[in-house]
C-alpha cells in the first residue's frame, strides 16, 4: 500500500494543516523530526512512516483534522493558537462533555496563581436543565448561556488585601479573574466554546445558588461545545503599540 500513495498530495495537505499536523507527528512519537509549519523538514520517510500509520489506524488525515479541531484535545494546540482563537462562544450544542474534559478544564483553573497563593476561587456547575434556564433572567436575559451543558459560575471570597493601596476586599477579583481565564483558555484547548458573562445579578444569584455571605459572584460561563466554528482570530483589538510604551506614560 505504501508504494502506491500520492506522497506529493500528502505533502501539500501537510503544509496546508501545519497545526494538525504537528500534533499528530508528535502523538505517533515524531517528536525530533524538526517539523517546521512552512518548510517540511522532518525526512520524507518518516512522512510515509506516519502516513502509514494512519492508514492501518483506517483514520484518513481529514477525519483527523475535523476531530481535532473540533475536540482539540489535551496538550496538542499549539498555546499562541489556544489564546489567539478563543472567542466569546454564544451558540452551543448540547453535546455532553466527558469527565475527562471537564476535568482538565477545572483543573486549569485550580492551578492558576493567586495572591500569597490564597486561592479565593470557588466554582459552581448548574447542569440542570431547568435551574440553567433559571439562571437566564438572573443574567439580565442572556438566553444562550442555558444552551450549554454546564454553566459555570466562579465565585471568589470577601478577602482584605489592599493591594495597590487601594483595593481591599475587592482584590480578590483579580485571583478570580486569573483562574477564569485559565479555564476559559484550557476550555478552548479542548474545543470547548466559553463567553465570560459580566452582565448579572449579583444578590439573586447567591441566593438562587446558595452561595454564603463571605462570598462573591465574579463571572459565570457557559461551558460546551459550539454550534458553528467560532474559533477565528479576532482583529478587533488595539495595535500593541496603543497598549505598550517605555520607561514613563506616553499615552
Ligand atoms: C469581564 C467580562 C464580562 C463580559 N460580559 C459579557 C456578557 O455579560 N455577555 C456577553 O455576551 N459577553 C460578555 N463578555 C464578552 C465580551 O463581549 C468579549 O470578550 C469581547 O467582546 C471580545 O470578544 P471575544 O471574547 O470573542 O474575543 C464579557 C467579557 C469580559 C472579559
Amino acid at each position: 500500500m505504501l508504494e502506491n500513495l500520492p506522497f506529493h498530495l500528502y505533502r501539500n495537505y501537510v503544509h496546508k494543516c501545519a497545526e494538525v499536523e504537528r500534533s499528530f507527528f508528535k502523538g505517533l512519537g515524531f517528536e525530533k523530526c524538526n517539523y517546521s509549519a512552512h518548510s517540511l523538514d522532518f525526512t520524507e520517510n518518516c512522512c510515509l512512516q506516519s502516513i502509514a500509520l494512519v492508514f492501518h489506524k483506517g483514520k484518513m488525515l481529514q477525519n483527523m483534522q475535523s476531530t481535532s479541531a473540533k475536540k482539540g484535545g489535551t496538550g496538542i494546540m499549539d498555546f499562541y493558537d489556544v489564546v489567539k482563537t478563543r472567542r466569546s462562544v454564544r451558540s452551543y450544542k448540547l453535546e455532553p462533555i466527558s469527565d475527562d474534559v471537564l476535568n482538565r478544564v477545572l483543573n486549569a483553573a485550580r492551578i492558576a496563581p493567586s495572591g500569597g497563593n490564597r486561592q479565593p476561587a470557588r466554582f459552581i456547575l448548574v447542569k440542570d436543565k431547568e435551574r440553567k434556564q433559571e439562571l437566564v433572567p438572573l443574567c439580565n436575559g442572556q438566553k444562550f448561556i442555558a444552551q450549554a451543558p454546564i454553566v459555570v459560575i466562579a465565585c471568589g471570597q470577601d478577602i482584605q488585601i489592599n493591594r495597590g493601596g487601594y483595593m481591599g476586599k475587592l482584590s480578590m477579583l483579580i485571583d478570580v479573574a486569573i483562574a477564569v481565564d485559565h479555564l476559559t483558555l484550557a476550555a478552548r484547548a479542548e474545543g470547548l466554546g466559553t463567553c465570560w458573562i459580566g452582565s448579572f445579578k449579583n444578590n439573586a444569584i447567591k441566593q438562587f445558588l446558595k452561595i454564603p455571605e463571605t462570598h462573591q459572584v465574579v463571572a459565570l460561563t457557559p461551558l460546551g461545545y459550539p454550534d458553528g466554528n467560532p474559533f477565528v482570530e479576532t482583529t478587533n483589538r488595539l495595535a500593541l503599540e496603543r497598549l505598550v510604551c517605555e520607561e514613563t506614560w506616553q499615552f
